[in-house]
């Protein structure tokens, strides 16, 4: 169990274009996945990027079962990503709203791709691919936004629509 600090907005990192992973199968890999998974479990999260701990390199984890931060939120299966590529499948965009664990307490209203094809390796190195839409394509764009160095406080229209949740939104049930 390795509950790693999350970096927020304002660390340097978080700004940087990640380093692709070149080998599968490492320590270094298999250490920096359970380090990831066990602190977005840890803070309840629908998904990490290896740069929020510290890590600048393209790794993602993602996944939604039910989460209490996200009630409404249709189920997307859980996911290591590596290496990301995002196609978008077509140019038809839609807002909602989305947090960040770099941006703690804070909501935004940001506009994504609705349709998108996605893909990367696994972590044993696999590679594929996936056609998804909605929820499951605004969470892959919000993560791989993270290994190029994109908040999504950065992809809003309206910074009005910048909020902290209490103010925003009824208080988190937990
Ligand atoms: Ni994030």
């Amino acid at each position: 169990m390795a509950i790693k600090q999350v970096l927020k907005m304002g660390h340097p990192l978080l700004n940087r274009q990640a380093d692709a992973i070149s080998e599968f199968n490492t320590p270094l890999l298999k250490t920096l996945l359970t380090d990831m998974r066990d602190t977005m479990a840890a803070l309840d999260g629908a998904g990490l990027a290896a740069p929020q701990i510290g890590v600048s390199l393209q790794v993602v984890i993602f996944g939604l079962e039910f989460n209490a931060r996200y009630p409404d939120a249709e189920p997307v299966p859980q996911t290591v990503l590596i290496n990301p590529t995002i196609t978008a499948q077509s140019q038809q965009m839609a807002e909602d709203w989305e947090g960040c664990l770099s941006v703690p307490g804070m909501r935004g209203l940001v506009p994504r791709f609705t349709h998108i094809k996605y893909t990367g390796y696994t972590e044993t190195g696999e590679w594929f691919d996936r056609e998804v839409k909605d929820f499951h394509a605004r969470v892959v764009q919000h993560e791989v936004d993270h290994l190029n160095g994109i908040l999504y406080p950065q992809r809003m229209k309206d910074l009005q629509a910048l909020g902290f949740e209490q103010d925003t939104f009824p208080p988190l049930k937990e």
